[in-house]
């Protein structure tokens, strides 16, 4: 299959709303954590260090879904500040419950569109983009829905230093070939199929798709310039 270039409308969404009520728990959960560990989808440039309390490796996470690899990866890299970010509402809220319960401070989550909320990150700030098994778009008239397409693409990088690491992964075999042809197109990226690296949990999204006979495909690219 093959993308041609420039060929997406200015700026569709790359999700599904999906309307679902919060149970009375969770939603009292996202009202309390939310000021303490959220971080609004609009608003001024962020201050890292005031958001942290420290300078050290920033990655994003773009659609976390539950967060169940954000937790464990901020769990296990104490030393990176993760912001982990979905449209997802009752995703977020197990998510900041999580962040309390394991009383994290390297991780902060963003509720609403990761692309819009990049507006307010400093220029090239991020050490790493993780965007693990992006929505499948699978119908030929849906793909200039994907997240991973040219345009959103050189957004995401003008946020990420020299040397970032972006780490994608999918279990939908054409989205593999639409990465790695559209990561390949952009000459700020150099990198390309790599085994699954140990850093990436499973999550029970990937679990699912593994069940079900899919193929898991992850990427692994530098920023260079
Ligand atoms: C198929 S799910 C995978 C979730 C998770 N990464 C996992 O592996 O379990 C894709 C997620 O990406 C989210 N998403 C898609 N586009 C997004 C965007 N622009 N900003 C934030 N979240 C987004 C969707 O809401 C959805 O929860």
């Amino acid at each position: 299959m093959t993308v041609p270039p420039g060929a997406y409308p200015a700026r569709s969404r790359t999700f599904k709303p999906r309307r679902r009520r919060l149970s009375p728990t969770r939603e009292a959960a996202l009202e309390r954590l939310f000021p303490e560990f959220g971080l609004d989808v609009g608003g001024p440039m962020i201050d890292l260090v005031a958001l942290f309390g420290r300078r050290a490796p920033l990655a994003l996470e773009i659609g976390c879904g539950a967060g169940e690899a954000a937790l464990a990866m901020a769990t296990a890299a104490p030393d990176t500040d993760l912001i982990a970010c979905d449209v997802h509402t009752p995703g977020i809220a197990r998510l900041l419950t999580e962040i309390e319960t394991a009383g994290l401070s390297n991780l902060r989550v963003v509720h609403g569109d990761a692309l819009d909320f990049m507006a307010r990150l400093p220029p090239r700030c991020l050490d790493e983009v993780r965007i693990y098994f992006p929505d499948p778009w699978p119908k030929p008239r849906q793909r200039q829905r994907r997240l991973v397409r040219d345009d959103l693409l050189e957004s995401i990088i003008d946020s990420m230093s020299i040397g970032a690491r972006l780490h994608l992964a999918t279990d939908v075999d054409d989205y593999a070939e639409q990465i790695a042809e559209v990561c390949s197109r952009s000459e700020r990226l150099d990198g390309g199929i790599v085994l699954r690296p140990d850093d990436r949990p499973l999550t029970r999204f990937e679990i699912k798709g593994l069940e079900a006979g899919h193929r898991v495909t992850d990427f692994e690219y530098r920023v260079v310039s």
